[in-house]
């Protein structure tokens, strides 16, 4: 698919489906900005990039739980290129659930890096990409926070949390002319899932990467990712509560 060059922010762009997905925008020739917490991993992915095709490529340590940093950093990559024509908000953890379950303070960790945190990077751009009347801000959900499960409710919630907050600002800045994309993975095969036994409906994390940039520059409100957990998760949320609270999920 064809893109003009455009100017990218990533947030979290360490991520393995972040850095593939930069991988696709550096080949058209984009200027990004790239956000990390370890200064020598963001390192190597601007030089990846770099090599890739990007026109040019910056970077700003960024802890995005430092919810005060995450303004100054959004001015930093604003002010960088002139503005920004796409923003992918990308950083997530998933939590040991028992431990959230045994302590508040993990739970309320996991939320903050998963939803908080999101809600800190977001409510400034999307006021600039609304001043600026156009653009398209993509945010990594998952499909776990589609209905919550016993094994990962606190990961589920976070997520969740932040769909029901991107739909109220898809429709806040639609009038705008500024899109907001949902991008909701499954199964990717990623350090985030390392741990994880492996089943068929895993996908690589180049894979996810292709698919998060085509629902990007199609402006898809909300993309499945692959698409065939469109009706998993249709499927899965269909389920009367009465029967869904029996099943050890
Ligand atoms: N893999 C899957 O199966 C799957 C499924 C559904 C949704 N997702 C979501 O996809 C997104 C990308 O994850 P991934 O699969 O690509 O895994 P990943 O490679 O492990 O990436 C996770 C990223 O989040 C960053 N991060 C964690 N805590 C952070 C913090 N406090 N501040 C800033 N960055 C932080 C990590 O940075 P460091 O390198 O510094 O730790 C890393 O770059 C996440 O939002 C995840 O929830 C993944």
């Amino acid at each position: 698919m064809a893109t003009d060059p455009r100017r990218v922010l990533v947030v979290g762009a360490t991520s393995a489906i972040a850095a593939e997905t930069a991988r696709v925008y550096a080949a058209y020739g984009a200027r990004l900005f790239l956000t990390g917490r370890d200064a020598g991993r963001l390192e190597a992915v601007a030089a990846d990039l770099r090599v890739r095709g990007a026109l040019a490529v910056e970077t700003a340590l960024l802890d995005a739980t430092d919810h005060a940093r995450c303004g100054v950093v959004i001015q930093q990559a604003w002010d960088a290129f002139g503005g920004l024509d796409v923003a992918l908000i990308a950083h997530g953890a998933l939590p040991d659930q028992a431990r959230c379950q045994a302590t508040a303070d993990a739970a309320i960790a996991a939320l903050d890096v998963n939803f908080v945190s999101a809600v800190a990077i977001l409510t400034p751009l999307a006021n600039r990409f609304e001043a600026a009347g156009r653009g398209c801000l993509a945010v990594v959900t998952s499909v776990a926070g589609d209905r919550g499960r016993q094994s990962n409710y606190v990961y589920g919630a976070a997520k969740g949390g932040l769909d029901r907050f991107l739909q109220g600002l898809r429709n806040r800045l639609h009038r705008a002319g500024v899109a907001v994309v949902t991008l909701k993975p499954g199964f990717v095969d990623t350090p985030m899932t390392a741990a994880m036994p492996q089943g068929p409906l895993f996908v690589s994390a180049r894979r996810a990467g292709r698919a998060a940039h085509r629902a990007i520059e199609r402006r898809r409100d909300v993309a499945y990712i692959p698409w065939f957990w469109r009706p998993i998760m249709g499927v899965v949320r269909a389920l009367p509560e009465a029967l869904f609270k029996r099943l050890r999920l």
